[in-house]
């Protein structure tokens, strides 16, 4: 039976069920480089402040170093007779160096330590994120430059409402993803917090040296309260809401590329290496790729509310409840970055097919707003040019005849102000060149902002 760094006070074992109820190991040995890490930097400062001596602390961190090693080769074996990560490296440190490694834990708790290295697990993972965020926005942005003049009819309401460039959608995806990475950026500044020193839940009566633990394992701040230090989980449900606001995202754009990739719409192709087949039916070529980065934003908002129900109604300070915010974390980071990967992979191979969008155009109704807005130009309120309008999309089709097969002067009994040059708007480039206003999907202010992001997304 495995020691424990707590056994003293007890006298009888601990049943078998007991430990594989409590242990956390399966889970928490994605720490094991932060712990690492972070014990390093301890064992120098408990060195550095002659807590122990400069030697121990030297062949602490040495153990330590190469436990480190061996965990970036894979190699680190983790024994699950241990109850998590801390102890197993603890243990591990043990066996290598011997009784000096029993030094290491003065000054500090576990509940100080898992704290403290979640919080360097986000930071890298919020970098991670930032990266593979900041990739895709490439991606979209090359699909945005190589399909640039490609009209489709945009939708409110899924109905048809007023044609747009496609570059001009890829760009409102790219918007979205620079709203979650600026959402990174502000949850990281209050992750950048070194807990370490915190003790239990009270500090220590050790003279340690928080300043000197900052600066080697290079925190910004130094957490002023010890209860809160060990008792704040507020970082991980900033870093999840992040991460749902990010997934409901990319649910969102993946529902997109469903729709405009079937027959229906049939805007767009997505390559064969993102599509699986059916085990019946031959003909099939089924987005599931896409699907299931839709159906996975649920679970990146359960995670979410997975760690915030527990930690809800939580006494100050420590509560074992806590050791369960790790799985919800890591597997929903884990799934963003693959998801915000393949759909990276997606947009560098998605083509765009043509032929539907002609026959969609020839439906005239989508010109509707452009021939309000003719008449507006003309000096007709806009409520009227509203109505003219419509009674005259009634009117073509109740008769089954397309605006322009109207002769002027049909078209003057709805409105004396139509003249020859209505013939002239009724056709999506037209559509959306005469559009004027910053952020329309006029193709100048669309050509514009590809450059703008250009310039942004190679730095
Ligand atoms: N595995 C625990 C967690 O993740 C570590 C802290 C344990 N502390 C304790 N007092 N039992 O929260």
């Amino acid at each position: 039976m495995a020691k424990k760094m707590w056994g003293g006070r007890f006298s009888k074992k601990m049943k078998k069920e007991v430990l594989s109820f409590t242990s956390s190991i399966d889970v928490d040995k994605e720490l094991a480089i932060y712990d690492c890490l972070g014990s390093m930097a301890h064992a120098k400062m408990l060195g550095k402040t002659k807590i122990i001596k400069p030697e121990e602390a030297r062949t602490i961190a040495k153990g330590l170093n190469s436990i480190l090693r061996s965990v970036k080769k894979g190699t680190f074996r983790i024994d699950k007779d241990f109850e998590d990560i801390h102890s197993n490296i603890q243990f591990a440190l043990e066996k290598k160096v011997g009784r000096v490694a029993n030094k290491l834990h003065a000054a500090r708790s576990r509940n100080d330590q898992v704290v403290n290295d979640t919080r360097m697990y986000c930071k890298d993972k919020i970098d991670m994120l930032f990266k593979s965020a900041a990739l895709l926005q490439k991606s979209i942005l090359g699909a945005a430059k190589r399909y640039f003049g490609f009209i489709i009819p945009g939708y409110t309401h899924l109905e048809h409402a007023q044609p747009i460039l496609f570059s001009h959608i890829l760009l409102a995806y790219i918007e979205m993803l620079e709203r979650d990475k600026a959402r990174l950026c502000d949850t990281k500044k209050r992750t950048d917090l070194l807990v370490s020193g915190s003790g239990a839940l009270s500090g220590t009566t050790l003279p340690i040296d928080r300043v000197y633990l900052k600066k080697l394992l290079g925190f910004k701040a130094i957490s002023k309260n010890s209860i809160d230090a060990v008792s704040d989980r507020d970082f991980i449900v900033e870093f999840l809401s992040v991460l749902s606001i990010m997934s409901m995202h990319l649910s969102r754009i993946s529902e997109d590329l469903i729709l405009y990739g079937t027959k229906e719409f049939g805007f767009v192709e997505i390559d064969e290496r993102y599509c699986t087949g059916s085990s019946l039916m031959p003909q099939k070529k089924n987005p599931d790729v896409l699907e299931l980065i839709r159906g996975r934003a649920s679970q990146i908002y359960s995670n979410l509310v997975s760690v915030a129900g527990m930690l809800k109604g939580l006494p100050l300070s420590y509560n074992r409840d806590m050791q369960l915010d790790k799985e919800p974390l890591f597997n929903s980071v884990e799934i963003v970055n693959e998801e915000l990967k393949l759909l990276g992979g997606i947009f560098k191979s998605v083509k765009i097919s043509e032929n539907k969008v002609a026959s969609v155009f020839k439906d005239e109704s989508i010109f509707a707003t452009d021939i309000a807005e003719y008449l507006v130009k003309k000096g007709i309120s806009f409520r009227k040019a509203h109505d003219i309008t419509g009674r005259l999309i009634k009117h073509s089709e109740k008769n089954k005849k397309s605006i322009s097969q109207l002769s002027l002067k049909e078209l003057k009994k709805f409105s004396k102000s139509f003249e020859k040059n209505i013939f002239a708007i009724l056709n999506p480039t037209s559509s959306v060149k005469f559009k004027k206003s910053i952020g329309s999907t006029n193709p100048l202010f669309v050509k514009k902002e590809i450059k703008k992001w250009n310039k942004i997304l190679r730095g």
